[in-house]
């Protein structure tokens, strides 16, 4: 393990100009870095990996966590695995990896579709050398296609909320989990599109949920957004219905894990209680997702599987009791929100306005 304090570095070569800010992971050719996030904000602590299972154990521990993060580091553990890989077993030993990976985590489906571009591209390769040379860079494109994407689906997300023309006034938002560079290739999913809003001096403010029981949104929304000096405030995520009540909030802005054929979707636990809350309050609700994330080969969200994880991250916090010894916990990690709750599901392919089988169709299909 290596600890060091790097701020705001960026992953060399892959860099691109468009966004220079906060990464969580960074690759080097023969190891792959994760900022570990469960030590965040308290500590910044980078931990360096050179094989699959190094990456497939820090996807299931949460060093590395959000969909498209997940996706991409599993995508670098395949190419590490290329790597390691030797004698006239190798197509095996990485095919090995790519099950090992698949295993770590089952909800988020970047995981599963960046496994299946690696798969697919070790189909075609007839030499060792060849395998390493053309997964490392396939890798590498799964990465600055995330990137990529999060920029344009924040441009898609304001025309969509009509804020892109005109003198339109600031906005405040919602969200919930982290969705930002710490989940992604970099800039953000939903919280790209918050980051956009402040670029473009349209954000007023954003209450940021503080996610129970992992704490992604105080521990690690609160901290990537007060690095950026984007006005923020926390609040406890029972405290959202109060929020709405007040009438300042005009969109609860999430991301996804899971997408499917008909337009429900998977997120962080907590997120389809928001959505009710947004219908009965009259505030938009907006799902901000790469094209990685819809699952088309799912009819609808009660096909999703979702995580359950430990009762543990319920009954304490670091090794303190926040319940009492051995009391029964469900800790399922993810919700399916219904599409019917759904003002608008942004992708870098474009955005489904009041989404139904026809309008994913219409652009997945
Ligand atoms: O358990 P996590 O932290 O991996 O869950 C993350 C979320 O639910 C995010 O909202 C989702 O992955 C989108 S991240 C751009």
């Amino acid at each position: 393990m290596n600890s060091s304090i790097k701020p705001r570095s960026l992953h060399g070569p892959l860099s691109d100009p468009r966004y220079t800010g906060t990464v969580a992971l960074r690759w080097h050719g023969n190891s792959l870095e994760l900022l570990d996030q469960r030590l965040l904000p308290a500590q910044e602590c980078w931990i360096a990996l050179e094989s699959a299972s190094g990456v497939a154990q820090s996807i299931q521990d949460m060093v590395v966590r959000g969909a498209p993060a997940i996706g991409i580091s599993a995508a670098y553990g395949v190419a590490l695995a290329a790597r390691k890989a030797e004698g006239e077993g190798w197509q095996a030993e990485i095919k090995m990896a790519v099950r090992e990976l698949g295993a770590s985590r089952p909800t988020a489906v970047n995981l599963f579709w960046a496994l299946q571009r690696m798969e697919q591209v070790l189909a075609d390769c007839v030499a060792l050398n060849e395998a390493q040379e053309r997964l490392e860079r396939e890798a590498v494109a799964i990465h600055q296609e995330d990137l990529a994407a999060n920029l344009a689906m924040a441009t898609y997300a304001l025309e969509a909320m009509g804020l892109s023309s005109g003198n339109p006034s600031p906005v405040s938002v919602l969200t919930h989990c982290n969705t930002g560079a710490l989940a992604t290739g970099g800039y953000g999913t939903a919280l790209g599109v918050i980051r956009r809003l402040h670029e473009k001096q349209l954000l007023k403010q954003v209450y940021a949920d503080e996610t129970r029981p992992w704490l992604q949104g105080s521990r690690l929304t609160a901290w990537e957004l007060m690095r950026d000096e984007i006005p923020v405030t926390l609040n406890a995520d029972g405290a959202a219905a109060a929020i709405l009540a007040e009438g300042e909030v005009r969109w609860i802005i999430v991301g996804a894990d899971r997408i499917t054929a008909n337009g429900d979707v998977a997120n962080k636990i907590g997120t389809y209680s928001l959505a009710v809350l947004a219908r009965h309050h009259k505030v938009g609700f907006m799902v901000v997702a790469p094209s990685s994330t819809v699952d088309m080969a799912l009819k609808s969200g009660a096909e999703i599987p979702i995580e359950e994880r430990d009762g543990a991250e319920i009954r304490e916090m670091r090794g303190v009791p926040l319940a009492p010894e051995g009391v029964k916990v469900f800790n399922p990690v993810f919700d399916v929100t219904p599409a019917t709750l759904i003002d608008l599901i942004v992708t870098e392919k474009g955005a489904v306005r009041n989404p139904d089988a026809a309008g994913m169709s219409a652009l997945f299909g």
